[in-house]
């Protein structure tokens, strides 16, 4: 039994690099190619793996060699996968990116299998909440089937928490579900309602979070970029600062922060010391190119706190 149930998306990141797009019906040569594990859901069980959390993931593959070397990846750090099936005909799901000499990307999304987890699929991995503490969810699966977890997760008793990432709205009745939820920013914008950029004050991330808790969300943990991050709760909030990094590529940060943030819950760490972790753990991600490639070990969050 795993301690920490992570219910999501599996992608193979296929990177090509070239100096420019090309134009509709042109043809560019590119300079590079590379496949990475990634999907928002993967790289949260790989963090809170590779941070000495008891992991099992919950999700869906195609039966292609993009699903057997995610599973792989994650089986490297510890992690169960026995709650990921594949599923016939559908391929993994993709994220194709060109990434310009500029550093501008273009991405295209493909969710397969992701998107054929379906609340009957999830159906049949009801059993891996049973004993767990923690349950994480992302948007990148059906949002039915997010629904169906929180649902399946609480009845088990554990603690939910919500990445709501791809950022969208949501209503009252997922909300009302989840104990930490995580937007960064532009997530908090949307589903707040309030227009906050990287310019906000402290007190208006704090009251756009604080608009959330009356909806029913327990405790709002929000990610700041280099400004840390703020965990929100009824009777105040507590701000946590990042350390200053040399930032070289921030993909993956906020999964890492997650991910981290649960494997310290797991242990029985208090939240804001939970949260102080995962701004350590994330800070060190953004140091390094690549997501799970770039996710630190325990004893390096450890170190850095110190
Ligand atoms: N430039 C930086 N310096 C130090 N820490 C950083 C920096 N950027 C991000 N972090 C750390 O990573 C965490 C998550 O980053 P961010 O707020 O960008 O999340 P996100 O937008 O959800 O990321 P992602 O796009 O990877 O999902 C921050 O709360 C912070 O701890
Ligand atoms: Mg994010």
């Amino acid at each position: 039994m795993a301690d920490i149930v992570v219910l999501g998306s599996l992608n193979a990141d296929l990177v090509v690099s070239a100096e420019r797009a090309p134009e509709g019906g042109e043809t560019v040569t590119g300079a590079d190619f590379a496949v990475f594990n990634g999907g928002k859901g993967a790289n949260q069980a790989f963090a809170a793996a590779r941070l000495g959390g008891e992991v099992a993931m919950l999700g869906r593959v195609g039966d292609d060699d993009y699903g057997r070397n995610l599973k792989e990846g994650l089986v490297t750090v510890g992690a169960s996968v026995e709650g990921v099936a594949s599923i016939e005909g559908v391929t993994t799901g993709v994220a194709a990116i060109t990434v310009e000499d500029s550093g501008e990307n273009r991405i295209v999304v493909v969710p397969g299998a992701n998107g054929a987890y379906s609340p009957a699929e999830l159906e049949k991995d009801v059993a891996f909440f049973e004993g767990a503490k923690l349950a994480l969810f992302q948007l990148e699966t059906p949002l039915e089937t997010v629904a169906m977890g929180l649902d399946l997760a609480r009845l088990a008793g554990c603690i939910t928490l919500l990445d709501p990432a791809p950022a969208r709205r949501l209503e009252d009745a997922i909300l009302r579900k989840v104990d930490y939820l995580t937007p960064n920013l532009s997530e908090l914008s949307v589903l707040s309602g309030e227009s906050l950029g990287e310019e906000s004050s402290e007190a208006e991330i704090v009251q756009a979070a604080r608009s959330l808790l009356t909806f029913g969300v327990g405790k709002v943990l929000a990610k700041l970029g280099a400004r840390g991050a703020v965990l929100v709760e009824e009777n105040g909030y507590e701000r946590i600062f990042a350390a200053s990094v040399k930032a070289v590529d921030s993909t993956g940060a906020g999964d890492c922060f997650n991910g981290a943030f649960a494997a310290a819950l797991s242990r029985g760490v208090v939240p804001v010391e939970a949260a102080r972790f995962a701004c350590s753990a994330a800070s060190m991600a953004v140091k390094r190119p690549g997501a799970q490639s770039s996710f630190p070990s325990l004893e390096e969050v450890l170190q850095g706190l110190r």
